[in-house]
């Protein structure tokens, strides 16, 4: 399927996404998340599809929603219309999403990022929540997000302050999962989805899930998901496969991949 503002291709059981508004920097308009939402809905529901990537351009993973969209807006107009909400399907994925980030990540386009499952900067990478400079804050998720991920401190400097934060400053405080050369970054970004890919998709999944856990709930709640997901695992024909191929030393075929 044809979209307007980001490109899809699939390698194998990994499928891309790109933001694809260069004149805009990848600016994060309604338009584009009527995209990105059916793409994300058309590979959850693919049984070929293990993994997704989402990226965007050399210059801009995304340069934070659409200033322009957004001027005009009342607080009546975003709240009838609900402005940054879709944003949250993303969030909500089944199936992971890794961000390959390359250049400016900044306002949505920094919260975009923090919503997939993880990140992986090209060393270009910028991250800021520049949202203050406009007279507002972050809206999708950024003072909630950024705080788990750097600690209350770096979150406050770069919600007050505006300030960017390069990819080693993203490393170092746990925004980011790895740093790769930005020539390296999609390749690098889809050999590890294809990786997950190729494990046992109900293991992934169940990961994924218990993982998210850790942020709506408390420890030992969490610890009692992670128990009761673990234990449904064993009912799987992926656990017994992969369990006797280490025993067999060979290679695990799993199914439900
Ligand atoms: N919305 C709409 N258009 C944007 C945009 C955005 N967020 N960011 C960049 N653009 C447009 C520019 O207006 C410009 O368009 P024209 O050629 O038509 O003038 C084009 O993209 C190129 O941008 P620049 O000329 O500014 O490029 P630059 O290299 O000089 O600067 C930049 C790059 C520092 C990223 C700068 O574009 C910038 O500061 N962008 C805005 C960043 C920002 O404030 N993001 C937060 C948005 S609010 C938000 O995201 C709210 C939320 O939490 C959900």
């Amino acid at each position: 399927m044809a979209y307007e503002n980001i490109l899809v291709e699939t390698r194998g059981r990994v499928a891309l996404i790109t933001l694809n508004r260069p004149k805009a920097l990848n600016a994060l308009s309604s338009g584009l998340f009527v995209d990105l939402n059916a793409a994300l809905d058309s590979f959850e529901a693919d049984e070929n599809i293990g993994c997704i990537v989402l990226t965007g351009s050399e210059k801009a993973f995304a340069a934070g929603a659409d200033i322009k969209e957004m001027q005009p807006y009342t607080s009546v107009t975003a709240y009838l219309t609900d402005l940054i909400t879709p944003w949250e399907r993303v969030s909500r994925n089944r199936k992971p999403i890794i961000a390959a980030v390359a250049g400016y990540a900044l306002g949505g386009g920094c919260e975009l990022a923090m919503m997939c499952d993880f990140i992986i900067a090209a060393d270009t990478a910028k991250f800021g929540q520049p949202e203050i400079n406009l007279g507002v804050m972050p809206g999708a998720g950024g003072t909630q997000r950024l705080t788990r991920f750097v600690g209350k401190s770096k979150a406050m400097d770069m919600c007050l302050t505006g300030r960017m934060m390069d990819a080693a400053e993203a490393e170092r405080s746990g925004l980011v999962s790895r740093i790769v050369p930005a020539d390296e970054l999609v390749d690098t970004a889809m050999d590890v989805a294809a990786k997950i890919a190729d494990m046992s998709l109900p293991a992934v999944m169940m990961i994924k899930e218990s993982v998210d856990r850790a942020y709506e709930t408390t420890m030992s709640e969490g610890v009692r998901f992670e128990r009761r997901v673990f234990h449904s695992l064993f009912a799987t024909e992926d656990q017994s496969e992969g369990m006797q191929a280490f025993i067999d030393k060979r290679s695990p075929n799993f199914r439900n991949r």
